[in-house]
């Protein structure tokens, strides 16, 4: 069986095509929010847009020290790089919306917005788990992800803006070979990618991609893994080297959007 492929490729670690430091991938004079800024994938995006030469990165997410942490490593290699934090919860539509406003007042837009907060619940399988854990994984997922597009649609987004939703291959896998995960992560997060394929039908100014970022290791892998030891050699799932780097990113210019494909045969 082959692992569903857009590419002959799939790769492990982060590779010289997607190397922000590229001039044609250039995020010069971007201003860009990143939800779940302030740890792993989110923290990386951030760092690779820096490197990208992006004039401001917003980092949103609930906990400040994370928010902080990130800001301080990212300018910790860029000192002079402009990042503002705003502890915040994604499903919270005031904050929300006042802090897309706020950007567009100081900047006057945001051009490219990615969506990468998200719940990872305790649920365990349908017959145990708690309805409210259940739940709470769409109220992030697809009620957060769908506030932090309505928000970006009405205060920030002018064409050619870009949104990104951070999703998960295991959305699109069948249930049978990925039993270690809960049921509300899968089935809110492929809620999110048609969410996200009306925000792009209804906005056709607006580029907006549903992306999975591989398998890495991060807080949210930490608990998957805590939950259920990972299927060894799972070949739909394989770990990707090493911790997350802040070298995979998305070209705002060309829409090339970075895909973990593997061109191992099962
Ligand atoms: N790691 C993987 O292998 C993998 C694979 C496929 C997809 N993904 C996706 O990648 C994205 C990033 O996850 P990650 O692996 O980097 O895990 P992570 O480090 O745990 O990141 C999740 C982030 O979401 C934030 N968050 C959670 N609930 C929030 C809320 N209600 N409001 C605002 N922010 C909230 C968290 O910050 P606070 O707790 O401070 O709010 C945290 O920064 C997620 O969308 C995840 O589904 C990850």
């Amino acid at each position: 069986m082959v692992l569903p492929s857009l590419t002959t490729k799939y790769h492990h670690a982060p590779y010289p095509s997607i190397d922000p430091n590229r001039p044609e991938l250039s995020a010069s004079g971007k201003v860009v929010v990143v939800t779940g800024g302030g740890t792993g994938i989110g923290a990386a995006t951030a760092l690779a847009f820096v490197t990208a030469g992006a004039r401001v990165v917003a980092l949103l997410g609930r906990r400040p020290q994370p928010l902080q942490e990130s800001k301080s490593q990212i300018q910790s290699a860029y000192p002079s790089a402009e990042i503002l934090t705003f502890p915040l919860d994604v499903t919270d539509e005031a904050a929300v919306g006042d802090c897309f406003a706020s950007l567009t007042h100081r900047y006057r837009g945001i051009d490219v917005c990615i969506n990468a907060a998200a719940y990872l619940s305790d649920q365990g399988t349908i017959a145990a788990g708690p309805v409210s854990e259940f739940w709470k994984a769409f109220e992030v997922n697809v009620k957060g992800g769908f506030i932090v597009a309505q928000q970006f649609l009405r205060n920030g987004s002018r064409d050619g803006s870009v949104l990104i939703g951070i999703n998960s291959l295991i959305a699109h896998l069948p249930a049978s070979i990925v039993e270690q995960c809960p049921a509300s992560y899968a089935s809110s997060k492929i809620a999110l990618a048609k969410l996200y394929e009306y925000v792009a039908s209804e906005n056709p100014g607006v580029r907006c991609y549903s992306l999975h970022p591989g398998v890495v290791e991060t807080e949210m892998a930490a608990k998957s893994d805590a939950m259920a030891p990972p299927q060894k050699d799972n070949p739909f799932l394989p770990r990707d080297e090493g911790k997350w780097r802040p070298i995979q990113m998305v070209s705002v210019r060309d829409q090339t959007t970075f895909l973990h494909v593997d061109e191992r045969r099962y």
